[in-house]
């Protein structure tokens, strides 16, 4: 099912936007005019992802400086080892939507 997360107008460009939504926590990126979603929560502490540095299509934890690769979620630097979770989004009006499973 698609769920709306929030406004594209709240995503800053070549930056990142956190959302919470039902106590999960989601970061919204739109890079080169294309929009992701992954978790906003780093997979090696519970660094918030938001407070880190958007570099390019990379996401570094403000932490330790682990780093993710923001449209696959993929490790791109120590000490994370354990890929971020990344979800299917689309557009719909203005709303930024990501699909999650039932
Ligand atoms: S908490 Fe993010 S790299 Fe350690």
């Amino acid at each position: 099912m698609w769920v709306t997360l929030c406004s594209i107008d709240d995503v800053p460009d070549e930056d990142v936007h956190e959302v919470v939504r039902e106590g999960h926590v989601y970061c919204a990126y739109r890079l080169s005019g294309s929009h992701y979603v992954t978790d906003g929560l780093c997979t090696h502490g519970v660094a918030r992802l938001c407070e880190g540095f958007v570099l390019d299509d990379i996401i570094e934890c403000p932490m330790h400086n682990g780093r993710f690769h923001i449209p696959t979620g993929r490790v791109d630097g120590p000490p994370a080892c354990e890929a971020l979770r990344t979800y299917a989004v689309r557009v719909e009006g203005k709303a930024l939507q990501i699909r999650l499973e039932p």
